[in-house]
Formats: C-alpha cells, structure tokens, sequence
C-alpha cells in the first residue's frame, strides 16, 4: 500500500467502549482490531493485561512515517471539520480543536507502543480481505472501527463480502462501527453484508450505541451465533 492514500486517524480506548458497548466479558476476551491504524485502543488494552491483536497495512511503515503522515493529513481533516460543524454532534468533543488534541494523544500515545507492540506481535502489518496468519476461530471478538461500511465507495461489495467471511472465520463475533459512509448515508454494504452473514448461520443485529460523533453514526452491526448470548 502507499501511505499517502491514506487517513489515519486513531480513536482511544473510551471511543471504543461507546463505539462497540464493550462489556467487562468482551473485554477478557481474545480481540482482533481490524483496521486499527494509530488508535490508541490496543496500547490501553495491554496496559490493563487484555488480549488484543491489531491488523492494518501501515503497520508496515516506521513510527516516524506514520507520525509523518497523522501531521501531513491533521490540517486538512480539522478544516474540513471546520467547515462543516452540523454534520458532527460537539457532544465527546466540543470543538474541531478539541477533537485533534484528542486524536494526536492517541497517535502519541500507540506510537509509544508501536515497537514494542511490533515485536510482541500485537500490531501485525496485514490487510483485508485476507488473513491467513490468523487460524480458525482464534479470537472471541473482532472490531472494526471506521473502516467496513465507511469507504463505501473506495472498497467495494466483493471486498465487503470477502472481509466478512475471513472475519467470521477468525472470530466468533464480528462488531462493526459506525454503519454510515463518509457523506453520513446508510452504507449500501450494510444489507448484503446482514444477508451473507445469515446465508452463514449467523445472526446479525443492529445496535444502537452511546457514541455518536459522525451525525447519525450512533448504530453497530453484531454479527454472532444465533443464542451465544
Ligand atoms: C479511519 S482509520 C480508522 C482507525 C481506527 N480503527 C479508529 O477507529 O480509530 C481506517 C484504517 O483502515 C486501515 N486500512 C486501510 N486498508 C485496509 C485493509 N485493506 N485492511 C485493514 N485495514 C485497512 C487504514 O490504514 C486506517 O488505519
């Protein structure tokens, strides 16, 4: 991959405990991040002794060219921010300001992390669709914040359905967040994706969560056994 394709934004452990209503069970589970870029969530999570596995394609760049790139992209998203203040709720956040501060602590605080994540194995450089590192149903969870459903347009239905089934064949749950595309409409991938998952055997639910930052975005996709829970 090239790294100037892309935006990585990193969100904190909080954000994904709203984002995904993580109970104390989810959390002493084995977790797969899918698409974690420079979010803080798994650099917490070690802190507190949990089990989390994070994927994404830049984990093949060093620290400083993912710090590179965070600064190079961090003027243009918060203008954007600026520019259009209603397509956002200023509710976790009161400000554009406030919000950048939040995501640069939190580039700050995995970049900290990173190499030693690296060599322990919990930040893995790897994309989807596949995964073959991974075994059958080695995680109790998989989470993908701000990546399926959302590029609605830069990743299309068969990468959708292709991510899905290697999801479910590495994880018993599968939550997505949030279930709208970049200019807030419901994803076009949201209804395929609830219909591979049921042609599977699995039950999927959509969740309303407390997190709503992206104006609308406040709903999960739950993808799961039918009565596990
Ligand atoms: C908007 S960021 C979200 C970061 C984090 N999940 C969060 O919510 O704070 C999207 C992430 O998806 C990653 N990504 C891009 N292509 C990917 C792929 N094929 N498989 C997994 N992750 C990918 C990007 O590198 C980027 O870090």
């Amino acid at each position: 991959m090239r790294l100037h394709e892309v935006v990585p934004w990193g969100r904190n452990l909080t954000e994904y405990q709203q984002m995904f209503t993580l109970s104390e069970s989810d959390l002493g589970g084995r977790i797969l991040g899918c698409g974690d870029g420079p979010a803080s969530f798994n650099t917490e999570m070690h802190q507190l002794g949990h089990d989390v596995i994070s994927i994404d394609p830049i984990y093949e760049f060093s620290a400083a060219q993912i710090r590179q790139r965070v600064e190079a992209t961090y003027n243009s998203i918060i203008s954007q921010v600026k520019a259009q203040p209603d397509e956002y709720i200023w509710k976790t956040f009161q400000s554009p300001d406030e919000l950048g501060r939040s995501r640069l602590a939190s580039m700050e605080q995995f970049l900290a992390d990173y190499a030693q994540g690296r060599q322990a194995k919990r930040y893995i450089a790897a994309a989807l669709p596949k995964l073959p590192m991974f075994n059958d149903q080695q995680f109790d969870l998989c989470l993908c914040s701000h990546f399926l459903l959302l590029y609605a347009q830069q990743l299309n239905a068969e990468f959708h359905q292709a991510a899905l089934q290697t999801l479910l064949r590495v994880a018993a749950e599968v939550r997505i967040f949030p279930l709208l595309t970049l200019d807030n409409q419901r994803s076009p991938h949201l209804a395929p994706m609830i219909a591979l998952a049921t042609q599977l055997g699995k039950q999927a639910d959509i969740i309303t969560v407390e997190y709503e930052f992206q104006r609308g975005g406040n709903q999960m996709l739950r993808i799961h056994t039918p009565n596990d829970r």
